[in-house]
């Protein structure tokens, strides 16, 4: 099984976190164990739990977060937004996987539910990590379209429904971090290797039939770390909760990058 790991420092050890009882009465309880750290506080990571009453709370992990933020410890620190899988602000490590809290039912995890971070990121606080170097990679695959030929001066830019159907499921990628913080070669070679969400930001324009530098973005591709770490060790599959497939895309810019070889 795959180990998830913190980056040292912002790693929990023996610091006794604090606990916040159900309340009395509650008959259907669960158990939340949520990492807290603010590195600026001077202290160090904690593990506190929290008891919530499930016949007061919504079915999602995110409902029962938001029920320690409004009415338990409004210190308590994540990125939400949308609320239903859309803007993928709410990525965390929930029961030993990568995850949206706002998809992942709290009916679905067994025992005590265990909320980190995403893995191998700096912690900004508790459960929000830093993704400044996750978007710099987005960025660079300059994720817009390229064109060369003026527009045509009387309509759009069309493309057929089959071309379009290309570029439908890699944009259908929510940019949640789950893959790229799944994958091992992304753990070691994060400066370096782009990881399979920026990778598959790449390719939504590789495979987009309106755009005119296709031969660019594979030389840009084309070097042993920023697509060839991937070693086709599949957590990104597994982790990606929009059922995407960054695995075999990585696989399709290798084989396009090979075939302008010969
Ligand atoms: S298949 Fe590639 S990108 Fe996906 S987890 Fe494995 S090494 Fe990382
Ligand atoms: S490919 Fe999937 S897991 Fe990766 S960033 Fe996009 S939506 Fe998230
Ligand atoms: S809150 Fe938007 S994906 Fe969860």
């Amino acid at each position: 099984m795959t180990q998830f790991h913190l980056p040292a420092g912002s790693r929990y050890r023996d610091v006794p976190g604090r606990s916040h009882p159900a309340p009395a009465g509650a008959q259907r309880v669960r158990e939340f164990r949520i990492y807290r750290w603010d590195p600026e506080s001077g202290q160090k990571p904690r593990i506190d739990r929290f008891e919530i009453d499930l016949d007061a709370c919504g079915p999602m992990v995110l409902d029962a977060l938001l029920k320690i933020k409004n009415e338990i410890d409004p210190t308590l620190t994540f990125r939400r937004s949308c609320r239903e899988g859309i803007c993928g602000s709410c990525a965390m490590n929930i029961d030993g996987v990568n995850a949206l809290a706002c998809t992942c039912a709290i009916a679905d995890i067994r025992g005590a539910v265990r909320i980190f971070p995403l893995p191998h990121l700096a912690v900004t606080k508790d459960l929000v990590p830093d993704l400044a170097h996750f978007y710099a990679q987005y960025a660079a695959v300059e994720p817009w379209l390229k064109t060369r030929t003026p527009p045509p001066p009387d309509r759009e830019c069309l493309q057929s429904p089959a071309d379009q159907e290309r570029v439908d499921r890699p944009s259908a990628c929510i940019l949640c971090a789950c893959c790229s913080t799944s994958c091992p070669s992304y753990w070691w070679n994060s400066d370096r290797y782009l990881g399979p969400a920026a990778l598959m930001a790449a390719y939504r324009w590789v495979v987009d039939t309106r755009d005119e530098a296709q031969g660019e973005r594979l030389d840009a591709l084309e070097d042993p770390f920023r697509l060839y770490r991937c070693h086709t060790i599949m957590n990104c599959v597994a982790a990606c909760p929009k059922d995407l497939n960054p695995a075999r895309v990585i696989a399709d810019l290798k084989r396009r990058v090979g075939d302008r070889q010969h």
